[in-house]
């Protein structure tokens, strides 16, 4: 058996190694470049710990704690910033600078997950050799092992898609680099080289897991292409759903996947991915915690809710519908007291600009605009503010992400909209993966906030505000 320092020192080699292992070229590799930015940021937090840790930076009101702790400034999110009007910058940049400068797929136009991922990760914008290099690296890690092939392909069909995700994501924790290292015994400095080798290899296996979730629900028998080890990770995922050949479709994923990758983190999958990863459960099981925050419908299963909602719409009122026609189908949800799915927002009090990016991308796209699904998302778009106003509840009227994104799915031919909060699953883990590489590389702490009973708050009230009745 090895003694405890020899163990020490072989593990220390192995980072080392590891760290070296995946250069293809002369060009950095993504955890090379990442290993130089992390000493600066481990300075940054250090000097706000030593000089500024009893600064007050705002008030806890007891709306805070009953109202789902909206606004509460609590949590360190380094990949993003959400503005409430002006919506997401990743590390400053907006969605149009992202299109702008992030390299696409060879031959696409879109942003693809791997630049938007080096983004999130090292806060720089990667170059083209880099990009590739990183869907190289992701597309020979891709593959499945048997057993969880076998797992996914024993569930029943009728299982949620989400479930089934949450459960194939999980199981990949049998290989998990990070709880193996932390059973032999690391030192706390090198948890996040061990965290972020297992996140790599979860976002390089989501998408034949997706894809094979979605054969076996919705194609049974027909066969899952391999992994093209050319292809980007969403080009890979798009060919193993069926849907390669559409050039189009494609691209939409591309974009829709990396305009969904990061929405800082006090969302509830990405919240609850950098809870669970602060037990120091490895990644693969807070990123399953994660996807069942994201399966509820006021988060990602929005998406399916949508197109169901919009579906039923167009059943009840036909072709060619008019304005006042969706104005008058928006109160009859309304009033029967259910929410307008696409509609509002927990942070964001204009429209979401990744809604803004999809209905440009659908404008470029004459297909989609004879579209009568994504012409009534359109007509929808123009009318439901107006009434979610006069309704009066809603802090934002204004539609999300979610108003467009499985629209553009059904016109393509991914119909089954069950399926559709998996898409976002695949996509979602691009922030995730990256916070859950950041706390450790910071050495976060378990995360664990205070609770009160509604009788210690009147008490905590009536000592604050002794003059309150
Ligand atoms: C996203 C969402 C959960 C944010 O919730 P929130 O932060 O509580 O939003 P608000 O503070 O504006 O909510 C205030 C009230 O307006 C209601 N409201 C918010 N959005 C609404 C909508 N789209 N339709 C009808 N009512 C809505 C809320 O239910 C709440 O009502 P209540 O006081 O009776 O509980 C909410 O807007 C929603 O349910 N939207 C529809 C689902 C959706 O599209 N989710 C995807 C989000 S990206």
């Amino acid at each position: 058996m090895l003694s405890r320092s020899l163990f020490t020192t072989s593990i220390k080699r192995s980072a080392a190694a590891r760290v070296a292992s995946t250069r293809y070229a002369s060009t950095k590799t993504l955890k090379e470049t990442l290993q130089e930015v992390i000493p600066a940021k481990q300075e940054q937090l250090k000097k706000l710990k030593a000089e500024h840790s009893q600064a007050v930076i705002g008030d806890v009101k007891v709306e805070n704690i009953i109202g789902g702790m909206r606004g509460l400034k609590a949590m360190l999110w380094e990949s993003s910033v959400l503005d409430p009007s002006e919506g997401i910058r990743f590390h400053g940049l907006s969605i149009p600078d992202c299109q702008e400068k992030l390299t696409p797929a060879p031959g696409g136009k879109e942003i693809i997950a791997e630049s938007m991922l080096w983004l999130l990760m090292t806060g720089q914008v990667p170059t083209t050799e880099q990009t590739r290099q990183l869907s190289k690296e992701l597309a020979e890690k891709g593959e499945l092992p048997a057993f969880v092939e076998q797992l996914l392909d024993s569930l029943p069909k009728t299982l949620h898609p989400m479930t089934q995700l949450g459960i194939g994501v999980a199981a990949l924790n049998h290989d998990s680099a990070f709880q193996a290292a932390y059973e032999k015994g690391i030192k706390k400095s090198e948890y996040w080289t061990y965290a972020f080798d297992d996140c790599i290899n979860l976002l390089a296996r989501l998408p034949a897991l997706a894809a094979r979730i979605y054969r076996n629900v919705y194609k049974p028998g027909t066969e899952l292409p391999k992994i093209d080890k050319e292809l980007d990770l969403v080009g890979n995922y798009t060919r193993m759903l069926g849907f390669g050949d559409n050039q189009n479709m494609t691209e939409y994923l591309r974009l829709y996947i990396a305009l969904h990758g990061d929405h800082e983190g006090g969302n509830a999958s990405a919240h609850t991915a950098h809870l669970v990863g602060s037990t120091l459960a490895d990644p693969y099981i807070a990123y399953s915690a994660a996807l069942y925050a994201l399966a509820g419908p006021l988060h990602g299963l929005a998406n399916q809710e949508v197109l169901r909602w919009q579906q039923a719409m167009q059943k009840e009122l036909g072709e060619n519908v008019s304005h006042e026609q969706i104005k008058e189908y928006l109160w009859k949800t309304l009033k029967s007291g259910q929410v307008v799915p696409g509609y509002g927002h927990g942070v964001l009090r204009n429209p979401d600009p990744r809604f803004l990016a999809l209905q440009q991308f659908c404008e470029s796209r004459p297909e989609l605009m004879e579209s009568s699904t994504i012409q009534l998302v359109k007509k929808t778009s123009e009318v439901a503010p107006g009434v979610l106003m006069e309704h009066g509840k809603t802090k934002n009227p204004y539609p999300n992400v979610d108003a467009t994104s499985g629209c553009v799915l059904y016109h393509y031919g991914l119909t089954e909209y069950k399926y559709y909060t998996v898409i976002f699953g695949v996509s979602r883990a691009l922030g995730c993966i990256t916070q859950l590489t950041w706390a450790r590389a910071l050495g976060l702490p378990l995360e664990r906030p205070k609770s009160v009973s509604m009788g210690a708050l009147e008490q905590l009230v009536k000592s604050s505000w002794p003059n309150v009745a």
